[in-house]
């Protein structure tokens, strides 16, 4: 499963892509907007970056503006994905998008119905959004369980992104369900890397090495 960021932030997304573990970003609106910066500037520095894919979403509501801003978006860089929303409009312009060999990623999806619409029209991604669907009493990682079935049982081939993660388990629920990337805001990167017992045993270890150190000194070995 590969390991995207949820995020915008050009400075969390050096950190953990210094990890060594970041295949890619996603982004959305509100995310941007969190920059306060030209929305231009703020996805040139991801792609430049970010070796791996990064979504940028579009903000047309009518399907022929989507398509054209999705087309400009897609010619940014080779890394970047057009991000469309799950409506009529989203899908009348992914369906252009991904008939000219531009990779999209269909987001907003709460449903399994809502999936195979996306992978019908050849998306590269769908974004099911996990924490938000239990958000209204329901069950997301039903749903993707559901939509990583059907999309297994129908050999389609559009790649399943588990969205709106909101704690470490929800990643390890997204890998045993299937899902094939998992896009996580960077707090739950950092709760993946942290264990009490891997920060107990690293001072039990580095304790025990400074006591051979003293006593090898003492002894003038
Ligand atoms: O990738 C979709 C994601 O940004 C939504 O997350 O936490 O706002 O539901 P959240």
């Amino acid at each position: 499963m590969r390991l995207f960021l949820d995020t915008a932030s050009i400075d969390e997304i050096r950190e953990i892509n210094a990890w060594g573990v970041l295949s890619g970003v996603t982004t959305n609106p509100t995310l941007v907007g969190k920059e306060h910066q030209s929305p231009d500037e703020v996805w040139k520095m991801i792609l430049d970056e970010v070796h791996g894919d990064v979504s940028l979403e579009t903000t047309e509501q009518e399907a022929d503006a989507m398509y054209k801003q999705g087309v400009e978006l897609a010619q940014k860089a080779t890394n970047a994905v057009v991000k469309v929303p799950m409506t009529p409009d989203g899908l009348k312009a992914g369906r252009r998008l991904t008939d000219e060999g531009i990779k999209i990623n269909v987001t907003l999806v709460f449903s399994p119905g809502q999936a195979i619409l996306a992978a019908e029209i050849g998306a590269y991604i769908v974004s099911p959004f996990i924490g938000r669907i239990d958000d209204a009493a329901a069950d997301g990682m039903h749903a993707l369980r559901q939509i990583c079935e059907i999309y297994d049982v129908q050999g389609y081939e559009t790649e399943v992104l588990a969205a709106s993660l909101r704690h470490p388990m929800h990643v390890v629920e997204a890998a045993l369900a299937g899902a094939d990337i998992a896009t996580m805001p960077y707090d739950v990167f950092t709760k993946l890397v942290k264990h009490p017992l891997t920060d107990a045993g690293l001072k039990r270890f580095d304790a025990d090495w400074e006591a051979l150190q003293a006593e090898l000194m003492k002894g003038g070995a």
